[in-house]
């Protein structure tokens, strides 16, 4: 039985040996009645321990495509086998076979891990793209909510319409006007986060097969769904400057894709903004190949400086742009608040979507909204993110540069939440996030964010919003230190030629 083991991979022993049976068993390889290699001898065969085949042999038995019998050993199962099973017997149902092609495959779940990750109280995290947790406005909320149970109709505990509650769009159009993005309440749909809308954009575009462009790197979560639809997700390579438009033609002949998904302004995790030249090439190119645009924007407000250049949505003026925004990252992510302004075809296929999935947002977390966009602490609340978080990311930048090691480099986010750091060449990830790990400190490795995954294994995402300002520094510290213990000598030794992205 020929079953090869990468020891270096992520992916656990037992898990390698028991998808490769899994493969074996539905390619009929492996036939009902198959009586597979007694543990030990798997285990002597693989030079695994015995225990490793044996949990191995149970996940295949919890999925119903093996059963063991004293005596017999362990024996491939069959749908026509049922009958000869002894009175009282059923089988475990096999949940492999019953899950469609696309959500079989997609067992990646970074999102879910990330989650755990930055729950932990000692850890110091660089992980997430989760808010600075002391500036939540908490008493402001907790005064509109007093407020509204108080003086509010019933009106907040029934159904809203399914686009949304009806001023929270108004004041989500205030929003878009200060984006330059001149959209009136009617032409907004209120979501459960922007995730709720990749999903649903993934929902209506895409068929099996089809092929969708994303920036690479990309957001995880993105790839994720468009992946579980059935896409191709293939990418187009980013600089300084953001996506290459010029790589992009091409893509665009060879491949015919449905969208392109791009975040633009600030983007995650690489923190380039895409130029206004070259927003302009991507619109033009949108026009001329009849490309929808899909905009991710959670994070163009949250600049330091001057305002960012606007957004694709505001420049776009033949509705080819699907605008997606967020409350996430400027207040908190459990809110989840977010929209979709979009040309009315695509809105109201939006819409309906969101009658059959969830038929609205949560009520009160609209009207609580509303209340804190209108009083004027959406904009103040806003301007404080801008000051504080500025002066987190000054404080990454200064650390990186103490406790830089030799063929590290990093870029200068100008808004937004990441620095996207450059690693010596060679540097064996899992054990860069097993060194960190002994020392507390976690990041994202920049693998997540591509679409292939193969790649990005030169860099890691570093978030500076949620810890404690007065962690950056010694996070930072030991994460070098990491680094350096990590990389060989010889790694050491070569600094990059490669302008980090500014
Ligand atoms: C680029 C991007 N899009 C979408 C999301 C999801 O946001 P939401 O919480 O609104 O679903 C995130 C969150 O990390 C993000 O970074």
């Amino acid at each position: 039985m020929r079953i090869v083991i990468n020891r270096n991979a992520d992916t656990p022993i037992y898990l390698q040996i028991k998808n490769r049976l899994r493969e074996m068993i539905f390619s009929d390889v492996l036939p009902a009645g198959t009586i597979l290699p007694p543990e030990r001898s798997l285990a002597k065969s693989l030079e695994v321990n015995r225990s490793t085949v044996i949990k191995a042999y149970q996940e295949l038995k919890a999925d119903g495509l093996v059963d063991s019998h004293v005596g017999k050993g362990t024996i491939v199962l069959s749908q026509a086998k049922q009958a000869a099973l002894p009175d009282g017997y059923i089988n475990p149902l096999p949940w492999y076979q019953l899950f469609t092609e696309t959500i079989a495959g997609s067992n990646d779940n970074i999102i879910g891990d990330i989650m755990a990750i930055t729950g932990g109280d000692d850890l110091i995290s660089f992980a997430g793209g989760i808010p600075a947790p002391s500036l939540y406005p908490v008493e402001i909320m907790r005064e509109i909510q007093a407020d509204l149970y108080r003086k509010t109709s019933r009106e907040m505990f029934l159904h809203s319409p399914v686009e949304g509650h009806y001023p929270l769009r108004e004041s989500i159009s205030y929003l878009l006007r200060q984006r330059q993005i001149a959209a009136s309440a009617k032409d907004t749909v209120i979501l459960s986060g922007s995730q709720q809308g990749l999903d649903f954009a993934a929902r209506i575009f895409i068929r099996p097969g089809d092929t969708v462009l994303v920036e690479e790197p990309t957001f995880f979560g993105a790839i994720q769904i468009f992946r579980s639809a059935g896409a191709r997700v293939i990418g187009v390579p980013i600089d300084q400057d953001g996506l290459r438009t010029d790589v992009l033609e091409a893509l665009l002949v060879r491949h015919r894709p449905k969208f392109i998904y791009t975040l633009p302004t600030f983007q995650n995790p690489s923190g380039v903004t895409l130029s206004l030249e070259r927003r302009y090439q991507l619109l033009n190119l949108a026009y001329q190949y009849q490309l929808p645009v899909l905009e991710d924007d959670p994070y163009g407000e949250l600049y330091y400086d001057s305002a960012p250049v606007p957004p694709l949505k505001a420049l776009d003026r033949h509705g080819y742009v699907i605008y997606l925004s967020t409350f996430s990252k400027s207040l908190f992510l459990g809110l989840r608040v977010g929209w979709i302004t979009a040309p009315p075809q695509v809105l109201a296929k939006f819409a309906h979507l969101k009658q059959m999935t969830d038929l609205h947002v949560n009520t009160p977390a609209q009207f609580l909204l509303d209340a804190f966009i209108r009083r004027g602490d959406y904009d103040n609340h806003i301007a404080l993110l801008r000051q504080e978080y500025a002066g987190r990311r000054d404080r990454m930048l200064e650390a990186l540069g103490k406790y830089k090691v030799p063929g590290t480099s990093w870029n200068k986010p100008l808004g937004g939440y990441y620095v996207w750091c450059r690693l010596p060449d060679n540097i064996v990830r899992h054990k860069l996030v097993a060194n960190a790990g002994k020392r507390r400190v976690v990041f994202l490795p920049g693998e997540a964010f591509y679409p292939d995954g193969t790649q990005g294994d030169t860099h890691v995402r570093l978030n500076y919003t949620f810890v404690n300002p007065d962690q950056i520094e010694p996070g930072i510290k030991h994460f070098m230190q990491a680094v350096r213990e990590t990389a060989t000598d010889r790694d050491l030794e070569n600094e990059h030629n490669i302008k980090p992205l500014v």
